[in-house]
């Protein structure tokens, strides 16, 4: 029987028809090749987790390329003759590590390293491919695949741009001396020697291991014998052609009816595929779709991919007068889908997408429409009709293959411009896409022709023919002509609403805009007011850059040490074990939930499993009578949950979405689809609107049973000076976490109960939860987390439901249970940050005081009142100021979501917004320096920010970059920057119990810790590490810490708040201290080596095991971390886009603990809150409650072009806390805060167009999240604005 034969890290494997085509590559690696340290997440090509990298030998030339591809996007029967390297391909601590991975984690560019592996395997990639000739603007360029959400991307940017020829000084010496220090180049994972240990012993193994890896990059070996013969690979249920020749194609497809062509099967990542049909035919290598010709005009195959494309245009236009126009093309390929994705996904796939779809925005038909390109179609070999691009559009495409896309030459009269706006800076469809033709006559600049195509409109828009009749015959750049133009375009651009797309409002004038844009672009210099001019640009980015300041104390080391983190090398390679990681168990079975995707306030009745028990595979299903306990993953036993949230819906629907059953199956991907075939009986249907807005609810009939006053703080002052009386709103959204690792859970049964692995931040709930829910003693179930691949708060509270679930089904089945939520059923059915309205009155005087002020605000739980924040929100609110005139009301909504949840700084995110928002408003009403506002409305005695805002705006030389913004604004009439300056005080607070057993083995007096705390990315376990080495007086690498466990750690507090690292460390230094107590008698008798000390204690019979729990009755105090914040933006008003061109943080760490772990705090902390400000916008269906923007398709965090082009972090210097542990403070979530600050900035950027323009200078309440939408629609732009005179 015919197979599909490839190769995985040198090795062959072999699949034949017992692969269906539904078996992604990364579950073959993971699966079957037990390879667990490639991730996933999306599944959709769009987070990067699951990058591998390829060698193959490419029709038509067989040369054999290298490249990365995305492996959840890949069917493991397309790959054949393929040799996959995964990330342990590259390296191991076995096998020594490969440069990439070992850089990444020296430049501190991994914290929870879920995201690691796809970054390193990108990087492989682009390296390899390139020659390892590439240069910084090439690596900056090439990570549009890989989502990061914990480092703000600058330290991975970094190490990898240190690989790149034109790395600049200041990365090639942090290079040297990494190498120099560490003697880097042969450092095995155990070597992985901190700043102050020279010692390596494995240089000889490592540099052996080099050679060979050399050895391995250079001549791969690669599948011999190409076989070039279709051939096919069968089961029951599947056919799957190997196609070499259209010939082979159109026979296959003859064949059968119910067939698919695949070429790079990425397009699944656009369109979620259903079932497989019985036949597919796999047309990636068929010769005669390869090809490219020049002659007059240029033909190329449908089997090109994108990045071959881009190569192709790159060449012709460089040698080829009639083709220079493909630069343009080139230049907005690089803005099409990713590198990963452009590898495989083809011409002919791509316009297909669009055929089936019209309202796909796809980047390559817009393209060749503008530029006149045609297309052609075969229905049989030689038969074939070549057409325009509409046309196709409309064209029966049953059983008929696109050939080729033909694009002509253009005349030197011709001028070309297009455009692609998104909401990010890479790797996202277009809001709206653009191509403008002009064909002007010889040696004039009157017009014979004009092509003006859009994108993202509607299904049918595609040409503005209108405006292309009128254009002819006339002179573009006229005010008159352009003002006729604009207003023909406003008449016939007429998009349709698309939610969760922007809306029709914004992608009409954006489209209008974008002609403008084009028009500024190719205006000549005497026809246009100079300041016009640079309105035709969009941003991009070419390389970020970053410092970073910070004092340390030889002294105190390896306290205060810069070190990396202790597992960053494990992680880089793809070693550290997530709860998925776990080995596969006999007989396991994969769940998945059944969910409730109906209105709010349904009955459920029974179920349907008939469709779902067909599949074969599918093997039970639970509902909530199934559960022996409690139905609740919220136990009113643990603090903060005070309302029992159900694991599985009973019977009222609370909200769309809801998880209401469990299937299990034999397969991960079989029980997920089952899930969506059990069909859930209801005895009502509720069609009511949900009420999903805090506003909603506040103008329901049903407010007053949603609504609980929380808390009325009345003002112990007033003042007598009340010059303005001032009011305003703000109103906040809510944000996905987005943590890389989804929920997960493995329930695995025990001789006396369960063991549970479990992506969560808090044993104790979750150990609890699943107790109850089964009706055992706690005692009987032991939680266990290695890590998380990130938690932001979302494993908090919600991981118990997931963990419940796997618990419940591995305890009625007796069999492994593993759970991982597919992305689309975590971002529906799990909450997220909670949304804010607030208002506010204030009176000041005349220089900005506040006399007094009255805020209520109203924080929206989703369905239950669980995780009430507003105690802590009001203290965030405070702030850095003097709030005892202040009146605050606080109140808690319920809204028909899912209940929402912590998120990475809850409460101070909001409190701080809104005060901030406060002082900006005062500031603007009565024409003062915001500043001067601040400090003027702060506490007078004990005041940090005089000097710190002193300090901060010399370093960031504040004041003359304000003189440049000024003169730029006024230069500019459609591209504006602001910078700003914000001042933020943090309150850290303790809570709960944090216990840590410190051990010592007495034969070579290595130490271990167990703690309670749950390592996520903060870096816990290195801090921890640290405190213990410098307590105990050992080298670092004498610690290891263990995976924390519910049977070590019973009792213990969630892990949050940025504190878990503090009281962690607290306790392990108390247990330290204990020790030591121990081991001062024998000390005293003489002096001894560490070894030498711990062998006299153990033959003195003393216990070298200690425990310690940090509660809230130790020494350990609140106290307050300061910071200061300036950021730069430049926004263009003609498309709501943005550029963080520069961001200062002077920020009070104490004496940190660990300054490069507190320095990816911030900047992760950072860039995570410009993704809460900018991007991140989630949208419901109003009429259902469904959020619709629950993927990577529709939901944008920032990625590595959307952060600060230059950020720069500054340590308050000679800083100490006499509070906090070792005086040391906490950063993780502090300058989440301080993102707050961008919301000001477009306000001025928006302010100085909104003048421009001739509108009054009047406060502007831009939408947020600050979207492209929001920002261009807060300028109020009208046609006869656009003017080039
Ligand atoms: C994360 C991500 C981001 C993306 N961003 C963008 C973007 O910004 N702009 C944009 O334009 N596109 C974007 N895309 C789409 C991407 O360009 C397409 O997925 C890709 O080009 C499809 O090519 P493919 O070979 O993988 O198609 P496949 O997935 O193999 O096929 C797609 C469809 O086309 C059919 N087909 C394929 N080849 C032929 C042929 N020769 N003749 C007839 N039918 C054929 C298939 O049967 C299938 O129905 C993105 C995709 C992803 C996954
Ligand atoms: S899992 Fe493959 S890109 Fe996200
Ligand atoms: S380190 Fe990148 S997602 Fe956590």
């Amino acid at each position: 029987m015919a197979e599909i034969v490839f190769k995985i890290n040198g090795k062959e494997h072999k699949v034949d028809g017992k692969f269906s085509p539904d078996v992604t590559l990364v579950e073959y690696i993971r699966n079957v090749a037990h390879l667990r340290g490639t991730k996933f997440m999306c599944r959709e090509g769009g987070c990067g987790a699951c990058v591998v990298n390829i060698r193959t030998a490419q029709p038509p030339s067989n040369e054999i390329k290298t490249f990365a591809v995305n492996s959840c996007l890949v069917s493991i029967l397309s790959c054949h003759e393929w040799d996959v390297t995964t990330i342990e391909g590259i390296g191991s601590e076995r096998t020594g590590y490969h440069e990439i991975q070992r850089r990444l984690a020296r430049f501190n560019g991994t914290q929870c390293g879920y995201c690691s592996p796809g970054f390193v395997m990108s990087m492989y990639s682009v390296y390899m491919s390139k020659n390892k000739n590439i240069t910084t603007k090439e690596v900056e360029n090439s990570f549009a695949s890989n989502i990061c959400r914990c480092t703000g991307y600058r330290p991975i940017a970094e190490a990898f741009k240190s690989f790149a020829m034109d790395a600049d000084e200041a990365l090639r010496d942090i290079v040297i001396d990494l190498e120099d220090l560490h003697s880097l180049k042969s450092c095995t994972r155990d070597c992985l020697k901190e700043y102050s240990d020279k010692k390596c012993s494995t240089k000889d193994k490592q540099n052996k291991n080099s050679d060979k890896l050399k050895l391995k990059d250079n001549n791969w070996c690669i599948i011999e014998n190409l076989r070039n013969e279709t051939f096919m690979v069968q089961s029951a249920l599947y056919k799957w052609v190997k196609a070499y020749s259209l010939a082979d194609v159109f026979k296959a497809i003859q064949s059968d009816d119910n067939y698919k062509l695949i070429a790079g099967n990425t397009g699944q990542g656009v369109n979620q595929l259903g079932d497989y049909p019985t036949t597919v035919i796999d047309i990636f290598s068929v010769y005669e779709l390869k090809e490219h010709v020049l002659d007059v005009n240029l033909i190329l195959g449908a089997g090109i991919s994108l990045s071959e494309l881009m190569e192709i245009f790159g060449h012709i236009s460089a040698s080829n007068d009639g083709f220079k126009y493909l630069q343009e093309l080139y230049n907005h390929l690089d803005l099409v889908a990713h590198m990963p994705v452009r590898n495989i996904g083809t011409i002919g796939g791509n316009l297909m997408l669009k055929h089936i779809n019209n309202d796909f925005q796809s980047d390559l038909f817009l393209l060749f429409e503008t530029v006149g390109g045609l297309i052609t179609i075969a229905e049989e070999v030689g038969k074939n009709t070549t057409m325009a691009l509409p046309e196709f559009l409309k064209f029966d495409m049953n059983r008929k293959i696109i050939v080729n896309v033909i694009l002509p030459p253009l005349s030197q009269c011709c001028s070309l411009k297009t455009y692609k706006i998104m909401p990010r800076a890479q790797n996202s469809h277009a809001i709206v896409n653009a191509g403008f033709l002009f064909k002007f006559h010889h040696n004039s600049q009157l017009l014979e022709s004009a092509t003006l195509v859009y994108g993202g409109i509607s299904k049918i828009f595609i040409h503005a023919s209108t405006t292309e009749a009128m254009l002819i015959g006339r002179d573009p750049f006229t005010n008159e002509t352009l003002q006729l133009v604009l207003k023909s375009l406003q008449e016939e651009i007429l998009p349709i609403e698309n939610p969760p797309e922007p809306s029709a409002e914004y992608r009409k004038m954006l489209a209008i805009s974008l002609y403008y844009k084009a028009i500024l672009y190719l205006c000549p210099d005497d026809k246009i007011n100079p300041t016009y001019r640079s309105g035709w640009k969009v941003f991009k980015r070419e390389t970020s850059k970053g410092s970073q300041s910070f004092e340390t104390d030889e002294s105190l080391w390896p306290l205060n040490q810069p070190v990396s983190k202790l597992e960053a090398l494990v992680q880089c390679a793809g070693e550290a074990e997530y709860s998925n990681d776990i080995p596969a168990m006999s007989e396991e079975v994969f769940a998945a939930f059944v969910t409730a995707d109906v209105n709010p306030g349904s009955i459920i009745s029974g179920f349907d499993t008939k469709q779902a028990f067909n599949i074969s595979g599918v093997s039970g299903f639970y509902t909530a009578k199934d559960i022996p306990g409690n139905n609740t993953f919220t136990p009113s036993k643990i603090p903060i949950m005070d309302v029992d949230e159900e694991i599985l819906c009973s019977k009222e629907v609370m909200y769309y979405g809801q998880p209401t059953g469990i299937i299990i199956a034999d397969r991960e991907l079989t029980a997920q689809k089952a899930a969506k075939l059990v069909k859930i009986l209801y005895s009502y249907e509720s069609t009511k609107k949900p009420l999903l807005t805090i506003d909603s609810v506040l103008e329901s009939p049903e407010m007053n049973n949603r609504i609980t006053n929380n808390q009325v703080i009345d003002p112990t002052d007033a003042g007598n000076d009340v010059k303005h009386v001032l009011s305003g709103e703000l109103k906040l959204k809510g944000q996905y976490h987005h943590y890389m690792e989804l929920q997960t859970a493995v329930a695995v049964p025990t001789e006396d109960g369960l063991d549970v692995y479990s992506s969560c931040q808090w044993l104790d709930l979750t150990s609890v939860a699943i107790a109850e829910c089964l009706n055992l003693p706690v005692n009987r179930i032991n939680v266990i987390v290695r890590r998380l691949g990130g938690g932001y708060g979302g494993k908090i509270s919600r991981p118990s439901q997931i963990a419940c679930s796997a618990a419940l089904v591995a305890y009625l089945e007796r069999k492994t249970c593993r759970f991982v939520v597919p992305l689309i059923t975590n971002m529906k059915s799990v909450g997220k940050r909670l949304p804010l309205n607030s208002n506010f009155e204030v009176g000041v005087n005349d220089d900005g005081l506040i006399q007094y002020l009255k805020t209520t605000f109203h924080q929206d739980h989703g369905y239950s009142f669980n995780e009430n924040i507003s105690a802590r929100t009001i203290a965030h609110f405070y702030s850095c100021y003097d709030p005892k005139r202040w009146q605050i009301e606080s109140n808690s909504i319920i809204t028909d979501t899912a209940s929402n949840t912590f998120c990475r700084s809850p409460s101070s995110t909001e409190g701080i917004a809104m005060i901030e928002n406060i002082m900006e408003y005062i500031a603007y009403n009565i024409g003062k320096d915001p500043i001067q506002v601040r400090l003027l409305n702060m506490e007078a005695e004990n005041n940090p920010f005089p000097d710190m805002i002193n300090q901060l705006k010399n370093d960031c030389e504040y004041d003359k970059r304000n003189e440049e913004v000024i003169s730029f604004n006024e230069q500019n009439r459609w591209m504006k920057r602001a910078l700003k300056l914000m001042p933020m005080t943090f309150e850290i607070y303790y809570f709960g119990n944090y216990n840590s057993v410190v051990s010592i083995y007495h034969a070579d007096a290595s130490v271990v810790i167990c703690h309670g705390g749950i390592a996520m990315g903060q870096g816990l376990n290195t801090k921890v590490a640290q405190v213990c080495a410098y307590v105990l007086g050992v080298p670092l690498d004498k610690i290891r810490i263990k995976p924390s466990t519910s049977l070590i750690s019973p009792n213990a507090m969630v892990t949050g708040a940025s504190i878990g690292s503090e009281c962690v460390a607290f306790a392990t230094k108390k247990a330290c201290e204990i020790i030591l107590d121990r081991l001062n008698p024998i000390k005293a008798k003489g002096s001894y080596t560490w070894e030498e000390l711990i062998t006299k204690a153990y033959e003195d019979g003393v216990d070298l095991q200690a425990t310690y729990m940090y509660s809230s009755k130790d020494e350990l105090k609140p106290y307050n971390v300061y910071a200061v914040c300036a950021l730069e933006v430049e926004v263009d008003m003609l498309t709501g886009n943005h550029d963080v061109r520069r961001v200062d943080i002077l920020e009070d760490t104490g004496r940190s603990l660990s300054p490069m772990i507190d320095v990816g705090q911030i900047e992760g902390a950072f860039v995570m809150g410009l993704g809460y400000w900018t991007s991140e916008n989630l949208v419901y269906d109003e009429s259902t409650g469904e959020l619709l923007t629950n993927r990577t398709w529709t939901y944008k965090p920032p990625g590595i072009k959307d952060i600060p082009a230059d950020m720069r972090i500054y340590f308050r210097r000679n800083a100490g806390n006499e509070h906090g542990l070792l005086q040391s403070k906490a950063t993780g979530e502090p300058a989440f805060c301080l993102a707050t600050i961008i919301l000001h900035a477009f306000r001025e950027a928006v302010r100085s167009a909104r003048l421009d323009a001739g509108y009054p200078d009047q406060w502007l309440d831009i939408g947020i999240p600050c979207t492209a939408e929001n920002i261009f629609m807060a300028v109020e732009h009208k046609v006869e604005h656009f003017l080039l005179m």
